[in-house]
């Protein structure tokens, strides 16, 4: 039998105050609705069906996954409506499984074993006890724990209110039954909307066989429906992260001081000091160090490099033992080769730098290529931009250059050039050669330094 999985997210999340649709906050980089779809893949349903209605068409767009069959909510009249929208794509007779777009700390273990009880129950509910319970649905079981019905925060008596059972939202079940029950729910409650929880009491009037997983590690129910709550459950998130970084060998120095917004792969032996932000795709190879106050952006980190603290890298490729910064600024199609020196407040751009080479200060490298074994001196740079277009500045093997020289790009500087200290380089320079552009230093007699006026 196919499995369907239903998640709702067309609720706008008035509580989070924010003119983003609640499902798009970003939890680890991803939307957290993005997370609870990547979940659900997780577990090769038949489909995926998303409700949406709140900001739908800046959902799709979002998520931008054509696997997805996408639900129209136009109004949004509770979770029982949401799931209702869904049913002319669902066959009868097929297990279907409902999750919250608001909930995104879910496993897909949990998941797999939520269906799996649907072949002894028929309708298994995922519940957690929690020290805080506010703002859930409680759980209310008999004298027998046989679950009875789930009753919504603001329909609660004093004595449900006090019940640490709460419900996730999650339940597994099939489609012939779900539509029966959501056929015969209201909207006689305190929100007046219609309840998909109300499927809970109708299932036990009907005798049917209904079950409420409690979910172990209760974190992985946690809602989002405030700014507090995004907080909370990101942090959460990413120490899960950390601590699988950890368990594959990585050292972090403290694993509450590290985030991760995407997918960190790492080799062996990397080392990765505090306060460090990842973000997209990034690789980091055996023996990286990283120091303090990272930014890393889609990158990828050869074996051996060390970062110093406060770089920050974006879309770059650095190779095997490079030594950056501190405060080195490399941005997007950066690529560095092997044993390449980077050193404080210097911003490389598109720009390619051969093995050995070092820009150690103070220094702007766009639009250029380095050859090998060159060395930049403090307070170089390359004016690639006259105004209106950008050019490129070519500097070959061996080629030293003094401090403080502008490149006028275009411009091509021939293998084992020297280049003298202040210089402006508004043409190309030969190979082997010095070649000096400043103008010669005088010295002018009896000049007076000004005095103040009385
Ligand atoms: C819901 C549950 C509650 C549970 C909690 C877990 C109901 C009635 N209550 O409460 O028992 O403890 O989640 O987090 O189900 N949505 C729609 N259309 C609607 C209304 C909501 O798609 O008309 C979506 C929302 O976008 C959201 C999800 O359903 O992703 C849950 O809605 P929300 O309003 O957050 O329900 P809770 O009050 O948290
Ligand atoms: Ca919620």
């Amino acid at each position: 039998m196919g499995l369907h999985i239903i998640i709702l997210a067309a609720g706008k999340g008035t509580r989070m105050h924010s003119d983003l649709p609640k499902v798009l906050h970003k939890v680890a980089g991803l939307p957290m609705l993005a997370q609870v779809i990547k979940c659900a893949q997780k577990i090769s349903p038949q489909a995926i069906h998303v409700v949406v209605g709140h900001g739908s068409e800046q959902i799709k767009e979002a998520i931008n996954d054509d696997t997805i069959n996408w639900c129209l909510q136009k109004e949004q009249f509770g979770t029982g409506h949401a799931v209702q929208q869904t049913f002319a794509n669902l066959k009868d007779e097929q297990n279907v499984l409902v999750l919250y777009g608001d909930v995104p700390l879910l496993t897909h273990e949990t998941l797999q074993q939520l269906t799996n009880e649907l072949s002894q129950h028929d309708l298994v509910i995922l519940s957690a006890k929690l020290d805080d319970p506010t703002g859930y649905g409680r759980i209310v079981r008999d004298k027998k724990n046989k679950v009875q019905q789930i009753v919504e925060q603001k329909d609660a008596d004093d004595n449900t209110l006090s019940i640490k059972e709460v419900n996730s939202g999650i339940l597994a079940t099939r489609t012939n039954l779900l539509k029966q029950w959501i056929s015969k729910i209201d909207n006689e409650n305190a929100q007046q909307e219609f309840y998909l929880t109300d499927c809970i009491e109708l299932a036990v009037k009907g005798k049917h066989n209904v079950e409420a997983l409690v979910c172990n590690n209760a974190d992985e129910i946690l809602g989002i429906n405030s700014k507090s709550q995004l907080a909370e459950v990101e942090r959460i998130y990413q120490r899960r992260i950390a601590e699988n970084l950890m368990a594959e060998g990585a050292t972090l120095m403290d694993p509450s001081r590290i985030d991760v917004r995407g997918e960190l792969h790492l080799g062996k032996n990397v080392e990765i000091d505090v306060n460090s932000v990842f973000e997209g795709s990034n690789t980091l190879g055996d023996g990286v160090v990283v120091g303090v106050n990272a930014v890393i952006i889609n990158s990828t980190i050869e074996a051996g490099t060390h970062i110093h603290a406060n770089c920050h890298i974006e879309n770059a490729t650095i190779g095997r033992n490079c030594e950056l910064g501190p405060f080195a600024r490399l941005r997007p199609e950066t690529k560095l080769d092997n044993n390449v020196k980077v050193g404080n407040f210097v911003e490389i751009k598109k720009s390619k730098v051969k093995a050995g080479s070092k820009i150690s200060h103070l220094s702007y490298i766009g639009d250029c290529e380095l050859g090998k074994d060159v060395n930049i001196g403090a307070g170089t740079i390359t004016c690639n931009y006259d105004g209106a277009n950008k050019h490129r500045t070519i500097i070959g093997d061996n080629v030293f250059v003094g401090s403080d020289t502008q490149f006028i790009a275009p411009v091509k500087v021939g293998d084992g050039a020297t280049i003298g200290a202040g210089s402006t380089i508004t043409k190309d320079t030969p190979k082997n050669k010095l070649t000096l552009a400043r103008n010669k230093q005088v010295t002018i007699d009896n000049w007076q330094r000004p005095k103040k006026n009385k």
